[in-house]
């Protein structure tokens, strides 16, 4: 595994659609593997490919509740409504109020290609929109009502 470096705000790459993961092969997994250890390392919740620099489809998610690997997820229900401060590694020291279902069920894959559905909650439902949206090149800024000091 290796730490790769993390793409911060302004870099085109955060802008732009992923592309579908159609081979699960090794080289998916050394990302993988690589994304998480990439996250843990600056301390955050979550990760997507296109925050390492890698336009496809695949968010790593470990909200202190055991790792989530997503391929090519698609939000397929959103339940109830939160509202709390989030952050982003590509957004260091920035923080703001954001508003997010509060339960919310994903359709992905896994890091071989089943398919498979995982419901989360809270943290981890705010997480998982949080990571969908950087595979639209979406950050999170522009869901902010208000910024705050810290998370
Ligand atoms: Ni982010």
């Amino acid at each position: 595994m290796a730490i790769r470096e993390i793409r911060v705000e302004g870099d085109e790459i955060l802008t732009k659609h992923c592309k579908e993961v159609k081979v699960f092969d090794k080289k998916l997994h050394t990302l993988l593997d690589d994304m998480y250890e990439t996250m843990k390392k600056a301390g955050g919740v979550g990760l997507a490919a296109p925050q390492v620099g890698v336009l496809k489809r695949a968010v790593v998610i470990d909200v202190g509740e055991g790792l989530i690997e997503l391929v090519n997820p698609q939000i397929i229900d959103e339940q109830g409504t939160q509202e709390g401060s989030e952050g982003c590694l590509s957004v260091p020291g920035v923080y703001g109020i954001v508003e997010r279902p509060n339960v919310v069920t994903v359709r992905a894959q896994d890091r071989d290609g089943k398919w498979f559905k995982i419901t989360g909650r809270e943290l981890t439902a705010r997480a998982m929109c949080h990571e969908v949206e950087h595979l639209e090149g979406i950050l999170f800024r522009e869901h902010v009502t208000e910024y705050c000091e810290a998370e």
